[in-house]
């Protein structure tokens, strides 16, 4: 049977690690062809070796790149189309924790270096994708990784926080000059999923951090790939500009003033509140 990203050639940044390494390979599962984009070239070969493992040795191959320099970024594009004669897909999803601390304390080389990587990445990923796309005339999906932390404040430090709210805006406004050529531009905002990002191996440290959202499993690199499948598949053709929040409800549960989920008193049994009515 037919996947649902059959024979489409897609980049995936950050296709080394995490998130991007699992959804390289639920990509190939999908039927695309994948070009891994990674700045860490072990682990980026090793997911090649793992989608070989897997069965899909034609499907796959990898490029060194560094998502901060336009000269890597244009090379990547150019190597993808070498490789597998087109782009459909372009998903911008590698990333670091970046500079943290008092604002007071940060420095500018922190938050310059916080900036290239997440989002300066993005404005190089969208230009040279979407060139090479209108080249090949055919129309596109161009993915990018957010973060509930860009939404609202307490997810994460001020310049990861801002750099994600940046990628949202930049979503909205180059999917609108794009719409025109049939190119999709969305992104998903992670909530709190188990990757080396955030556990450095440890998983075991964070538990409170994966029981923060109602849901009660734990996010997986598995939860966003086949939403990004979703997204730069025909199946969502008429979405874009969209950044769709995939978190088991983190953000739904708000600032959960009466207490989350079950711990909520608003929620223990039934009943109305009249008010200041005098009803009682
Ligand atoms: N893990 C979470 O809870 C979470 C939540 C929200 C958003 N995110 C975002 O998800 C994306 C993927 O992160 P992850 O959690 O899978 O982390 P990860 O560390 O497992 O993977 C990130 C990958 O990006 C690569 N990378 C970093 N800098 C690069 C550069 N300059 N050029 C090319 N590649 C580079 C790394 O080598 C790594 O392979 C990131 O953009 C991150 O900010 C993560």
């Amino acid at each position: 049977m037919a996947g649902r990203l059959q024979d489409k050639v897609a980049i995936i940044t950050g296709g080394g690690s995490g998130m991007g390494r699992d959804t390289v390979l639920h990509f190939l599962d999908e039927g695309a062809r994948v070009m891994v984009a990674d700045i860490n070239e072990d682990n980026g070969r090793q997911t090649v070796a793992l989608a070989k493992a897997q069965g899909h040795a034609d499907r796959a191959a990898f490029v060194r790149c560094d998502v901060a320099e336009e000269a890597e970024v244009a090379a990547m594009v150019a190597a993808a189309e070498r490789t597998f004669g087109t782009l459909d897909i372009t998903y911008l999803n590698a990333g670091v924790g970046g500079a943290f601390g008092p604002i007071g304390e940060t420095t500018v080389e922190g938050w310059d270096y916080t900036f290239a990587v997440l989002v300066r990445s993005v404005f190089l990923g969208m230009k040279h994708a979407s060139q090479a796309m209108r080249r090949h005339d055919r129309g596109g999906a161009i993915l990018s990784t957010a973060s509930v932390a860009g939404i609202v404040g307490g997810a994460g430090s001020h310049a990861y926080s801002a750099a994600k709210a940046a990628v949202i805006s930049l979503t909205q406004n180059v999917a609108t000059e794009l719409a025109p050529h049939r190119i999709r531009v969305n992104a998903i905002a992670p909530g709190v999923i188990s990757t080396p990002l955030l556990h450095r191996g440890k998983p075991e440290k964070f538990e409170a951090q994966f029981r923060r959202q109602p849901w009660p499993e734990r996010g997986e690199g598995r939860h966003i790939a086949t939403v990004a499948a979703f997204l730069c598949s025909d199946d969502a053709r008429f979405v874009t500009g969209e950044t769709v929040k995939v978190d088991g409800g983190l953000l739904a549960q708000g600032i959960a003033i009466w207490g989350a989920g079950a711990e909520n008193p608003l929620l223990r049994a039934p009943g109305v509140n009249y008010g200041s009515t005098g009803r009682r």
